[in-house]
C-alpha cells in the first residue's frame, strides 16, 4: 500500500505540480486518495479503475464545470487541470495499466448520515441546494446521460417487479407489489415530464453538513455525480426524500422540509408534487430488491442485508400517513392542497350568508366562549380529562347557545390518543380544527348545504363523538368538499346510511346528551374538509400545533357554513413574539430570558408546564413549585384564605403558630424562633442583621460563587454577583474562600482530607477580618452551592468550618434556599448531610411553591440580642395566607411522600446519568443528592464546557424539557424539578440528555470518521 501511496503522490507532483501527503479513502472500485497537500489544501485524488467509461467520468468534469459557470455558490467542488490544463489525463499506474485520473477540491464537512441533529432547517438546506443543482442542470447536456438500461434510473424502476420473489417474506413481498402498483399508476405521468440531468444520488453519504462556529449547519457539499443520468427533476428530489425519512423521528415534516426547499430554488407544479411520495417509495423498494439481490450473490455479507432495515423500518411503519402525503407536499410548496382548493373557498365565501341556519337561527350573535390553553382551566388535569369535567366543559358560558372557536389549542384533549410520542411531554394535538356549537342536548341540526351521507357512525368509546355524520358535497363545477357533525344522538344511525341525500335546511340528527356523545357538554363539533385522503371517516378534530400549515388547508375554518365571518370564530392565541417585544420595551435588558428561542408559558400541573399553543414541558429546573405546579391544595387554601381575610403579624392568627410549629417540627431543637419574611434575599439580610446584633462584630466568611438574594447586602455576600465584571466588588467585611468542590478544587475526591483542607481555608479569612478590625458576625453559605456548580461539599466540611467560625465569635448560616424541604430526598436539609448544626437557618423559594416567602429560623439567643427595643415588621412576611400556604407546602410534602419519592426519583436519576458520564467523553462529572443534580460537561481538554452547555440546555428544550446551567463557567447542568417528578419523567430526561449528547460527539470536537462508508471527497476525515 506505502508503495502505491508513494506511487500516485509522485503522480500528483508530476501532473498538477504538488507536494502532498496521500491516505487512502475507501472506494468500491476505484482508488481515491485524500490529498493534504504543502500548499495547505486539501484535494481528492481519484483514480479510476481500469477499462472505467471515461464517457462517464467525463460527464461528471463536465456537469462540475457546468454548475460552477451556471451557479458558482453551489456547494460542489471544483475539478482542477493538470499541468498541460486537462482534466481528465489518463496516467499509467505502477503496473503500467493506464487510469483515468482526476483531480477534485475536497469539501469540507461530514456526511449527513453522520450528523446530527437532523433538523428541518437543514434538511430545507438541503432541498434548497438540490432545486438549485437542477436549475442548474437543466440545460445541460451530455452523450453520456443517456444510460440505457440503468437500474437507479427511476423512471426505469419497474425492473424490480420480476425479482419481488427474491425477497422470502410474503408481507414484505406484498408491500412491494403495492408501491410497484402504485408506480405503475404513475407512470404515465411521469413519461410525460420533461427530462433533465439531475444528480440522482443525493443520498445521506452524498451530502456533506458543516456548522460554521456560532452558524447552524448547512449544506457544504453534494459529491459522487456518478449515478447522473436523465430523468424527470421530481426523481432527484424522490431520491434524496428517500434518505432523508429513514430512521427520521418526524419523516412526514422531515420531507416536507426537503420539498419546501427544493420549491424555493425551483419552483414544481402540483402535478409533480403529486408524483414525490408514490417515486420515494419506489426508490427504497428498488434499494431493498437491489441489496436482496446482492445478498443472494454474496451470502456471506450481512452489510447487505443491514443496510435494508432502515428501508423497511419504514416501509412497514404503520404510523407513516401516506395518504395524506400528497396534501402535505402541496402545502410545503404553498400549492393549493387540492386542485379543487381554490374554487371550493371562492364557493363558500360567495354564498356565506345564504347557507341554511344550522340551527334555524342566525347565530351571528351568539356569544362565543374560549376553552383555549389561556383562558380556560378544563380540565384541571392537563393530562386527564375525567368524565365528570367532560360533561361540565365550557358550564360558564351557559347552558343555551355559545360557540366554541376554530384553531383554538386546548387542553381538554388529554388522553394519550392525542399525544405522538411515549412521553408525557412529547408531541401533541391540541388546536381545534372544527367550530363547535353549544347547545341543549336534542337541539336539532340542519344541514348547512345538501349533499349526500358519506358516513355516519357510533363512536360510542369514552370521550369520543357519539353519533357521527359526515356528508359529501360538490361545488358546481364538482369540486368535492366534506362536512363532519359530531356529538350527536346516536339515533342518526338508525335513520342515515352512506349514499342517502341530505337537502339543504333539511333537519337530519340532533344533539346528543352527555350519555350518547362521548360524555361531553352537549355541543356539535363542526368540521369542514377539502380532502378525505389519509382520513376517510377518521378525521382529526384537533391537530398539531406544528403543523397548522397544513391542517388549515385540509380542514379550513367552516365559518362561512354557518354565516359567520371568519374572524368570529377564528382563535388567536397571545403572540409570543408580540410580548418579547414588550419585555423589550418596558423591562431592562439584565432581565434576562432563558433560552435562544424563549418559551412562554401559561399553565401548568405538577412537574409540566404548557405554552399558549398548548405544547407541553416537562420542568426540570424549577425548584419554587416545589409540591408542584397548579397543586389544588395550595389553590385551595389561597382561595380559602383569601375569602375571609388576610393581614398581617400585628395581630394574632392561629395559621402564625401553626406554620411555625410545623417548621420548628423539621428542625433540630435548639431552633426554636421563627422569623416569616418575603424572599430568600429578605431572610439573609435578616440574618446578616441577627448575626451582627449578636456579636457585634460585621465581617463575614463565605464561599466564592455564592448566591443569597438580590439587594445590597445580600450581593455584598454573592461573590457570584459582585465578582462578576462591572459588579459591586468585594466589601472590605467580606472574605472568600475556596468553594467546597472536591470536582475542580484544590482538594480532590480521592484526598480522604479534603473536608478539613477546605475547612482550613476559613482560618487566613478570619485572620484578614480580624487584621481589618471587621471582627467574624458569621459564616453563610449555601449548604450545597447551587450557583456555584451543584456542588456537594465533602462530608464534614461544615463542621469544621463552624468549629472554627464559633472560636473566633461567628454565628453560623445555614442558606437551605436551594437545599431545604425534603429536595435531597435522603435529609430534609443540607446540613444534616454535614452533620453540621447551624445558628440561623434560612428557607425560601420552595416553603411558599410560588407565593413569595422567606422563613428564618435561630435560637433564643440570637433572637434575644436582636429584640433590642426596635419593632421588626415585615408588612407582607408572615401575613395570613402566606402563613396558610407554607404550613400547607409542608403538609403537602410530608402527606404526598415527596421527600421520599426525590430520593427514589434522584437515585433513578443518578443511576441513568452515571452511565451516561461514562457512555461520553464530553460528561466531566455526575454530582447530586436527591432532585438536587448537576452534570458538568467539559471540551476535550477537560476544561468547563461552556458552548456545549450552552447547547445542550437549548436541545433539552427542543426537546421539550426545561433545565438550566450554572457554575462559574456556566458549564454545569443545573437538574432541579419539582418533588412530583415520576419514574417516566426522569427516564424522559435521560433519553433525551443521550440524544443530544450524542449530537454533542459531533458538535465538539468534530468527529472522527469510523471510515465505514466512505466516498471519495466526503470530509468525514
Ligand atoms: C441559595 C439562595 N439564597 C437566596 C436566594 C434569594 O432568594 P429570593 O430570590 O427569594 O430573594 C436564592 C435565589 O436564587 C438562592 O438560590
Amino acid at each position: 500500500m506505502n508503495d502505491i501511496i508513494a506511487f500516485w503522490a509522485n503522480a500528483l507532483r508530476q501532473n498538477w505540480g504538488l507536494d502532498a501527503r496521500l491516505t487512502r479513502l475507501d472506494g468500491e472500485y476505484d482508488l481515491n486518495f485524500l490529498v493534504r497537500a504543502t500548499n495547505g489544501q486539501d484535494y481528492v485524488l481519484k483514480v479510476m479503475r481500469p477499462g472505467c467509461e471515461a464517457e462517464l467520468v467525463d460527464l461528471q468534469v463536465k456537469a462540475l464545470e457546468h454548475i460552477a459557470s451556471e451557479a458558482p455558490g453551489l456547494p460542489f467542488p471544483t475539478v482542477f487541470p493538470d499541468l498541460q490544463r486537462g482534466y481528465l489525463p489518463r496516467i499509467e499506474d505502477h503496473e503500467g495499466v493506464p487510469r483515468l485520473v482526476w483531480l477534485l477540491e475536497c469539501l469540507p464537512g461530514q456526511c449527513y448520515a453522520k450528523s446530527a441533529p437532523k433538523s428541518e432547517e437543514l434538511i430545507l438546506k438541503l432541498g434548497r441546494v438540490l432545486g438549485a443543482t437542477d436549475r442548474a442542470l437543466e440545460r445541460f447536456t451530455h452523450e453520456g446521460l443517456a444510460r440505457g438500461d440503468f437500474k437507479w434510473n427511476l423512471t426505469q424502476a419497474g425492473w424490480i417487479e420480476q425479482h419481488l420473489d427474491a425477497v422470502s417474506s410474503p408481507a414484505r413481498q406484498a408491500v412491494l407489489a403495492e408501491i410497484c402498483s402504485e408506480f405503475n399508476a404513475i407512470s404515465g405521468k411521469l413519461a410525460g415530464l420533461p427530462s433533465q440531468a439531475i444528480h440522482n444520488d443525493a443520498n445521506d453519504y452524498n451530502v456533506l453538513v458543516e456548522a460554521e462556529p456560532g452558524q447552524r449547519p448547512g449544506v457544504s457539499g453534494l459529491i459522487d455525480l456518478g449515478d447522473m443520468c436523465a430523468a424527470p427533476r421530481v426523481c432527484d428530489l424522490a431520491i434524496a426524500g428517500a434518505y432523508i425519512v429513514l430512521d427520521h423521528p418526524q419523516p412526514e415534516r422531515a420531507l416536507a422540509a426537503l420539498v419546501r426547499g427544493y420549491q424555493a430554488a425551483n419552483p414544481l407544479r402540483a402535478d409533480e408534487v403529486e408524483l414525490i411520495w408514490p417515486l420515494l417509495r419506489m426508490r427504497l423498494a428498488v434499494s431493498v430488491v437491489n441489496s436482496t439481490l446482492m445478498a443472494l450473490e454474496n451470502p456471506d455479507d450481512p452489510y447487505v442485508t443491514i443496510s435494508q432495515a432502515p428501508a423497511w423500518r419504514f416501509l412497514e411503519d404503520q404510523s407513516v400517513n401516506g395518504g395524506l402525503m400528497p396534501a402535505r407536499l402541496r402545502v410545503a410548496c404553498s400549492l393549493p392542497v387540492t386542485d379543487g382548493a381554490e374554487r371550493i373557498h371562492a364557493y363558500l365565501s360567495a354564498h356565506r350568508g345564504q347557507f341554511a341556519e344550522m340551527f334555524g337561527q342566525g347565530l351571528k350573535d351568539v356569544p362565543i366562549g374560549s376553552l383555549s390553553v389561556e383562558n380556560s382551566v378544563w380540565p384541571q388535569n392537563p393530562f386527564h380529562m375525567p368524565l365528570a369535567e367532560a360533561a361540565r366543559v365550557g358550564e360558564e358560558y351557559g347552558t343555551e347557545f355559545w360557540l366554541g372557536y376554530y384553531n383554538e389549542p386546548r387542553l381538554i384533549y388529554a388522553e394519550p390518543g392525542f399525544r405522538k410520542g411515549p412521553w408525557k411531554a412529547s408531541d401533541r394535538r391540541t388546536v381545534h380544527l372544527a367550530v363547535d356549537v353549544f347547545a341543549p342536548a336534542g337541539t336539532v341540526l340542519n344541514a348547512p348545504i345538501s349533499g349526500r351521507v358519506e358516513a355516519v357512525e357510533n363512536r360510542d368509546s369514552h370521550l369520543d363523538y357519539g353519533g357521527v355524520v359526515i356528508l359529501h358535497h360538490e361545488t358546481p363545477q364538482g369540486d368535492p368538499f366534506y362536512t363532519l357533525y359530531g356529538h350527536l344522538d346516536p339515533e342518526v344511525c338508525d335513520r342515515l346510511n352512506p349514499g342517502d341525500p341530505v337537502a339543504q335546511g333539511a333537519a337530519f340528527a340532533r344533539l346528543g346528551d352527555v350519555t350518547q356523545n362521548g360524555g361531553w357538554a352537549p355541543h356539535v363539533h363542526f368540521q369542514l374538509a377539502l380532502t378525505t385522503n389519509g382520513m376517510r371517516a377518521n378525521w382529526p378534530g384537533v391537530g398539531d400545533p406544528d403543523e397548522l400549515e397544513l391542517w388549515h388547508a385540509v380542514c379550513p375554518n367552516p365559518a362561512a357554513l354557518l354565516n359567520l365571518p371568519d374572524d368570529k370564530v377564528f382563535y388567536r392565541p397571545t403572540d409570543k413574539q408580540a410580548i418579547l417585544q414588550g419585555r423589550q420595551d418596558h423591562f431592562g435588558g439584565n432581565l434576562s430570558l432563558t433560552y435562544d428561542d424563549p418559551v412562554m408559558l401559561v399553565r401548568g400541573w405538577k412537574h409540566h408546564l404548557f405554552d399558549e399553543w398548548g405544547r407541553p414541558y416537562l420542568d426540570a429546573y424549577n425548584n419554587v413549585p416545589h409540591v408542584g405546579h397548579a397543586h389544588p391544595r395550595i389553590q385551595a387554601v389561597a382561595a380559602d384564605q383569601l375569602k375571609r381575610m388576610n393581614s398581617n403579624t400585628r395581630y394574632l392568627h392561629p395559621a402564625q403558630t401553626a406554620f411555625a410549629d410545623k417548621v420548628l417540627s423539621k428542625l433540630p431543637d435548639h431552633l426554636e424562633v421563627c422569623f416569616f419574611v418575603n424572599s430568600g434575599t429578605e431572610a439573609n439580610e435578616l440574618a446578616l442583621r441577627l448575626a451582627r446584633a449578636h456579636t457585634g462584630a460585621k465581617g463575614i466568611v463565605t464561599p466564592d460563587h455564592g448566591y443569597h438574594g438580590n439587594t445590597t447586602a445580600a450581593v455584598a455576600i454573592s461573590a457570584y454577583k459582585f465578582n462578576k465584571p462591572g459588579g459591586v466588588g468585594q466589601a472590605d467585611w467580606v472574605e472568600l474562600v475556596e468553594v467546597a468542590d472536591d470536582y475542580r478544587g484544590s482538594f480532590r475526591r480521592d484526598d480522604p482530607d479534603s473536608a478539613q483542607k477546605f475547612a482550613d481555608l476559613v482560618d487566613p479569612a478570619i485572620a484578614a477580618l480580624q487584621d481589618k478590625g471587621q471582627g467574624v458576625a458569621g459564616f453563610i453559605a449555601e449548604t450545597f452551592p447551587s450557583v456555584g456548580g451543584q456542588i456537594i461539599p465533602p462530608k464534614g466540611y461544615l463542621p469544621a468550618v463552624y468549629e472554627k467560625i464559633r472560636a473566633a465569635g461567628g454565628v453560623c448560616i445555614a442558606d437551605e434556599v436551594q437545599t431545604g424541604l425534603g429536595r435531597l430526598g435522603e435529609y430534609y436539609f443540607g446540613f444534616e448531610h454535614q452533620g453540621a448544626l447551624p445558628d440561623i437557618v434560612v428557607m425560601g423559594k420552595p416553603i411558599g411553591n410560588g407565593h413569595p416567602l422567606g422563613v428564618l429560623v435561630t435560637t433564643k439567643e440570637i433572637a434575644r440580642s436582636f429584640d433590642n427595643g426596635i419593632e421588626f415588621f415585615s408588612t407582607f412576611g408572615g401575613s395570613t395566607l402566606s402563613c396558610r400556604i407554607g404550613k400547607e407546602v409542608l403538609d403537602i410534602v410530608d402527606d404526598e411522600g415527596l421527600q421520599d419519592n426525590a430520593r427514589l426519583m434522584g437515585d433513578r436519576l443518578m443511576t441513568g446519568l452515571r452511565q451516561i458520564e461514562t457512555d461520553f467523553g464530553s460528561v466531566g462529572d455526575v454530582r447530586g443528592m436527591g432532585l438536587f443534580v448537576g452534570v458538568e460537561l467539559i471540551n476535550p481538554d477537560g476544561s468547563e464546557g461552556r458552548e456545549i452547555c450552552k447547547y445542550v440546555k437549548n436541545r433539552m428544550r427542543d426537546h421539550r424539557i426545561l433545565i438550566g446551567s450554572e457554575g462559574p463557567k456556566d458549564s454545569i447542568l443545573k437538574i432541579r424539578p419539582p418533588l412530583t417528578i415520576e419514574a417516566e419523567d426522569v427516564d424522559m430526561i435521560l433519553w433525551a440528555l443521550r440524544d443530544v449528547l450524542a449530537e454533542v460527539g459531533d458538535y465538539s470536537p468534530p468527529p472522527s470518521c469510523d471510515h465505514d462508508h466512505h466516498h471519495a471527497g466526503c470530509g468525514c476525515c
